[in-house]
């Protein structure tokens, strides 16, 4: 098996890799090609990127990631924002979900950041098996809007307890 990882600067995204991305999310979000476009373009900021996970030359998982960010307690950093992680139907269950997770985690541990996402509870252990922990906290927001389903991190140290996080956008 021929495994090879694509990383897209979102200020570099062609036509053609912006159909392979939407062709992948669109068997989990069915929303019309364009208004999974201007999801996009609205929420991804130029120094963002794409990741794309390519088996036997075909592309099998995509995730986005993305500068964020965040506030916990008075105390402010950027993380890498995981978003959209999805895998092609027909490849799912294979372990190329974990793939393409422990590569954005080889990413975040190179750059010395620390990696944040937003999912429902369900997803948990699919996370906690690519090596994160989710995190408890009394309130959490994104920009002004209060946010309150799983929040889990990637390689940081959290003091607890968490009374306020803040994240400046969704991603
Ligand atoms: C979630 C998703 C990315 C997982 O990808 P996948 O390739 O099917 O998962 P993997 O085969 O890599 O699974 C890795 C491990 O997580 C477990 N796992 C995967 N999905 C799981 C789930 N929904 N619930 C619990 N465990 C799960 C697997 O059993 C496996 O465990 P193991 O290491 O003990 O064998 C994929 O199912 C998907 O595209 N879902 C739809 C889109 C989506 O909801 N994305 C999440 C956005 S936050």
């Amino acid at each position: 098996m021929n495994e090879e990882f694509i990383i897209i600067d979102h200020s570099n995204l062609t036509d053609e890799y912006l159909d392979i991305i939407i062709n992948l999310k669109k068997q989990h979000w069915n929303h019309p090609y364009d208004s999974q476009k201007k999801w996009i373009y609205d929420n991804l900021c130029p120094d963002d990127f794409h990741l794309l996970l390519k088996i036997d030359g075909v592309y099998a998982a995509y995730m986005s990631i993305c500068n964020i960010d965040v506030t916990i307690d008075g105390n402010s950093f950027v993380a890498k924002g995981l978003g959209n992680v999805c895998v092609d139907l027909t490849f799912q269950k294979k372990g190329l979900g974990k793939r393409i997770v422990e590569k954005a985690n080889e990413i975040i541990t190179r750059d010395e950041d620390a990696g944040i996402l937003l999912c429902h509870s369900h997803l948990v252990p699919f996370y906690q098996r690519c090596g994160w922990f989710d995190v408890q906290y009394k309130s959490a927001y994104i920009g002004d809007n209060k946010y309150d389903d799983i929040v889990m991190m990637y390689n940081l140290n959290v003091k607890y307890p968490i009374v306020k996080m803040t994240l400046n956008r969704s991603f």
